[in-house]
């Protein structure tokens, strides 16, 4: 039955009822047992229209403010809730702003990308420009154009990795760098100073200072009158820089096909200081590579007058730079990925 004391027990019953909430769900809960479909004031509503016509007005004006009020506190409580968790999730999520930070760990150059960035900034010091060529070279400029004929000798200094012919032309992946001076010099005219720093690949077997796939840096100078003074000139000055020592130089006798005369080039030993040690195999030389003046068929093969233009030539091994250097004991440690090697750079 609609009374009025039904109504205080219920509004009692709710106020206690509310002290509970302590969660969405709970809250939900209280919501339907009084104010859903079968909820108790909603229940009541339904009472109304069997109460005599006088109670009708005063029990529905009354239902109305009660459904009201609980609307209300629940509405409020929906608030604090909401508060709780946020405050709750904030808790949980707060961080210590004085703690230290996570070290991002950062990669680093490989010691021949530095070796060969430092060889670029010396030369750039004195003029030389650096210039790319192609790994996959054609026999022409890899051979012929320097020099070395088909079936020639010579051609057993390199040992080449011959790869897949393309329209009757034979391709390889270059021995070295020297294709680079003939591809340059066909472009451009004297006077020339450049650098060629890149891969060569030759098909040998491998030992503490041999690879198959190894870096070389070329160089070529070419004007009216140059000649071996200024080749020793450029390279001591060169060295010098490089190992910030007093480095001495050594030019050795010795033949390639597209230079002459032609010569090797030896440094004294940075490890004994050219005392002999078994790093120079006791002599307090090491070769760093070859050199020589341009030979007059390579300047003809490039498109330029031999009796107008002449200049020097070398070709270093990079990668021994970087061994002497850092004084690194094998070349195989450049391509093993071995943090331990690498990280010390
Ligand atoms: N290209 C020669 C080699 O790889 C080195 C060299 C370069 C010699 C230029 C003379 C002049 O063995």
């Amino acid at each position: 039955m609609l009374s009025e004391k039904e109504l205080e027990g219920i509004s009692e019953q709710f106020k206690k009822e509310i002290e509970k909430i302590d969660s969405e769900k709970t809250l939900n809960e209280i919501f339907n047992r009084y104010l859903g479909k079968k909820g108790e004031i909603t229940c009541f509503f339904g009472l109304i229209k069997d109460l005599p016509p006088k109670d009708k007005q005063k029990f529905g004006a009354k239902l109305n403010t009660l459904k009201k009020d609980f609307l209300e506190i629940l509405e409020k409580e929906s608030e604090k809730i909401k508060e709780k968790f946020n405050s709750e999730k904030l808790e949980k999520e707060s961080f210590d702003v004085s703690a230290p930070g996570h070290k991002i760990t950062k990669g680093h150059l490989h010691p021949v990308t530095l070796v060969r960035r430092e060889v670029e900034q010396i030369f750039r010091g004195m003029g030389f420009e650096s210039i790319e060529g192609p790994e996959v070279e054609t026999e022409w400029y890899n051979f012929d154009s320097l020099n070395v004929p088909k079936d020639h000798p010579a051609r057993d200094m390199w040992d080449t990795f011959w790869i897949k012919d393309n329209n009757g032309q034979k391709n390889l992946l270059r021995t070295h760098t020297s294709p680079v001076q003939v591809r340059y010099m066909e472009k451009h005219l004297p006077p020339i100073k450049i650098i060629v720093p890149g891969r060569a690949y030759r098909h040998e077997a491998t030992d503490a200072s041999h690879e198959f796939q190894f870096h070389q840096v070329e160089g070529l100078m070419i004007d009216e009158n140059i000649n071996v003074a200024n080749l020793k000139a450029i390279l001591l000055n060169f060295f010098r820089k490089f190992f910030k020592k007093d480095v001495e130089i050594r030019l050795r006798p010795s033949f390639f096909p597209f230079t002459e005369p032609s010569f090797e080039i030896d440094i004294s030993c940075m490890v004994c200081e050219g005392k002999g040690c078994s790093a120079c195999k006791k002599t307090g030389w090491v070769e760093l590579g070859g050199a020589g003046i341009v030979h007059p068929n390579v300047l003809k093969a490039s498109g330029l007058n031999p009796k107008l233009w002449q200049g020097f030539a070398f070709g270093m091994g990079m990668d021994r730079l970087v061994m002497m250097k850092y004084k690194i004991n094998h070349i195989k440690w450049f391509n093993s990925s071995d943090l331990r090697f690498l990280k010390q750079f």
